[in-house]
């Protein structure tokens, strides 16, 4: 007898317990809304959906544990006691590798013995990581909750912006990256700075989809010779921090290994730059070091997530990604670090972002969010770093990169992390497509007028070629991402939508171009502009 793991079919991991159902809604229907809202996906009601690929955040199922963890949320203005669980939790995750604490366990057992809790939780010191502790985080603060992970870069480009502007005002300073998530682009750029993405040359590089279970290039690593160029070019005065996105989101969801993690981080040292981590979706970053770099098998998620976080000075972070929770974001940096160093010569840089965070997104023991919000963050840290979890996941975004190519649709391959990626240039192969006629806007309109499907143009249309210099445009790639909700779908989801991707890929020749109606120079204008698809054929 042939025993589980020799059956050929993936061996179920998880039981739903609740249903929604969807609502049958006709094509007339969602033409209608479509046209009601000047074709944005953002603005498209999602109830009327079957299928709901625009995000991957804050849209993940939350776990039985998760759920339980919500009567547990303390709603009180100063320090609730989901504050200290999740700080705990923190430093259990990014920090401690293999050896937990679990202080959580403390409030989600119970516990009466206030010694132990004022010992273990509420009065507990702490210095010297990304979490400092009682009187430490008083004095010194570096850790700060906010709404999400956007909140967390504003925070951080809005704080530094005045401070190197003091220093040399006539300067024009660069944050390289990996590959620059919009909303980090776009802080980044409110704060007269410039973003720089510094792609791996290997992105594109075909791959065979039959190898995706055995072997992986990272293809979301950064250029580590272009980040030299970089800093040589521009100055390393014109360097404030460099930026590490895991997984790499802009770049088709690719994974950066960790030899690309040391490598930047020995230049960002080398240089007394910062290093921090965008760390959205580090556990699945984590899952393919793990899954596919060489001397990493033997070792737990949390060993690989502390080793990855020990050569960075800092992080910001979405709770929503990772399927951690469905709100919350934070930003982190090392006690005494580079980043407190380089910052902290005209006052504390932890004080002044502990202002600026009271001023706009709430004190600093909730950060926007509620108590019921911050215990279902705490307990989620610690359900996505579980290996069953994680494979799974990894699994379920493989099998639809692996369909759509056994159907012939190009996709980036392997897939990575969090979702599919079709490449639109090949998509659209042999038609008239101008990289400037937001076809792949086109698609997705498509997509969601015929089937109900949504997902995102993240190509020229999100990333405004035509706002952008030649050499700016280097760093847009031409892309539409189905992102997957996390414990939301299943097999018969993934086969929909293969099947009505395939038959658009059939008639892509009558897929429409697509105008700017309305709010061409908006920022961010993909969540905001109006549409009109133009049709010829
Ligand atoms: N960084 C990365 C790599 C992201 O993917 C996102 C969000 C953010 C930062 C901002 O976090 O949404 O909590 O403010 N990505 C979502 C997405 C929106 O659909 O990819 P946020």
């Amino acid at each position: 007898m042939k025993s589980m793991n020799e059956l050929n079919v993936p061996v179920p991991t998880k039981r739903s317990l609740v249903v929604r159902n969807n609502k049958e809604v006709t094509k007339e229907q969602r033409e209608t809304a479509l046209k009601e809202t000047e074709y944005s996906m953002f603005s498209f009601p999602a109830d009327m959906l079957i299928l709901d690929f625009l995000s991957d955040s804050g849209s993940s199922s939350m776990t039985d544990l998760q759920w339980a963890s919500l009567f547990h949320g303390d709603e009180s203005y100063g320090r609730n006691k989901g504050y200290y669980v999740l700080l705990e939790a923190v430093r259990d995750i990014f920090e401690r590798g293999n050896e937990p604490k679990k202080s959580i366990n403390l409030i989600l057992s119970g516990e009466t013995n206030v010694k132990k809790l004022m010992e273990e939780l509420y009065l507990k010191s702490h210095e010297g990581g990304f979490v400092n502790g009682g009187i430490h985080q008083l004095a010194r603060p570096n850790a700060f909750l906010v709404p999400q992970g956007r909140c967390a870069e504003h925070l951080l480009f809005s704080t530094i912006a005045p401070i190197l502007k003091e220093r040399d005002p006539n300067n024009a300073y660069y944050i390289p990256n990996n590959g620059h998530f919009d909303t980090t682009e776009a802080n980044i750029a409110a704060n007269g700075m410039c973003p720089v993405n510094l792609f791996s040359a290997n992105l594109f590089e075909d791959f065979p989809s039959d190898q995706m279970d055995v072997k992986n290039p990272f293809k979301g690593n950064m250029d580590s010779k272009e980040l030299i160029n970089c800093i040589e070019d521009k100055g390393v005065e014109s360097i404030p921090l460099i930026y590490l996105t895991i997984t790499n989101n802009t770049a088709a969801g690719q994974p950066v290994s960790l030899k690309n993690i040391k490598a930047i981080s020995k230049i960002a040292n080398s240089y007394n730059i910062p290093l921090f981590f965008d760390a959205c979706r580090f556990a699945e970053n984590a899952f393919f070091i793990k899954a596919f770099e060489e001397g990493y098998s033997n070792h737990s998620i949390l060993e690989i997530v502390k080793e990855m976080f020990s050569y960075v000075d800092g992080f910001t972070i979405s709770f929503k990604k990772d399927g951690l929770a469905n709100i919350g974001g934070g930003l982190f940096f090392r006690d005494r670090g580079i980043f407190y160093e380089k910052f902290s010569n005209n006052g504390n840089i932890g004080t002044k972002l502990k202002e600026k965070q009271i001023l706009t997104f709430g004190n600093d023991s909730y950060g926007g969010l509620s108590g019921r919000a911050i215990m279902s963050i705490a307990v989620g840290l610690y359900e996505v770093v579980k290996e069953q979890y994680l494979a799974e996941r990894i699994r379920q975004v493989r099998e639809f990169a692996l369909k759509l190519s056994q159907k012939r649709v190009p996709v980036i391959l392997p897939a990575g992390g969090h979702a599919v990626y079709i490449n639109v240039a090949k998509f659209f192969e042999g038609t008239d497509m101008k990289i400037d006629d937001f076809r792949g806007v086109g698609f997705t309109i498509e997509l969601l007028k015929h089937y109900g499907i949504r997902a995102c143009e993240l190509g020229p249309f999100a990333f405004e070629w035509d706002k952008k210099t030649p050499e700016q445009r280097k760093g847009i790639l031409n892309l539409v991402r189905f992102a997957i909700p996390r414990n939301v779908y299943d097999s018969s989801h993934i086969d929909y939508a293969v099947a009505a991707i395939t038959e658009l890929y059939h008639n892509r020749e009558k897929i429409p171009k697509v105008e700017v109606s309305r709010g061409a120079n908006l920022r961010l204008r993909h969540f905001q502009s109006g549409l009109k698809p133009i049709y010829t054929k």
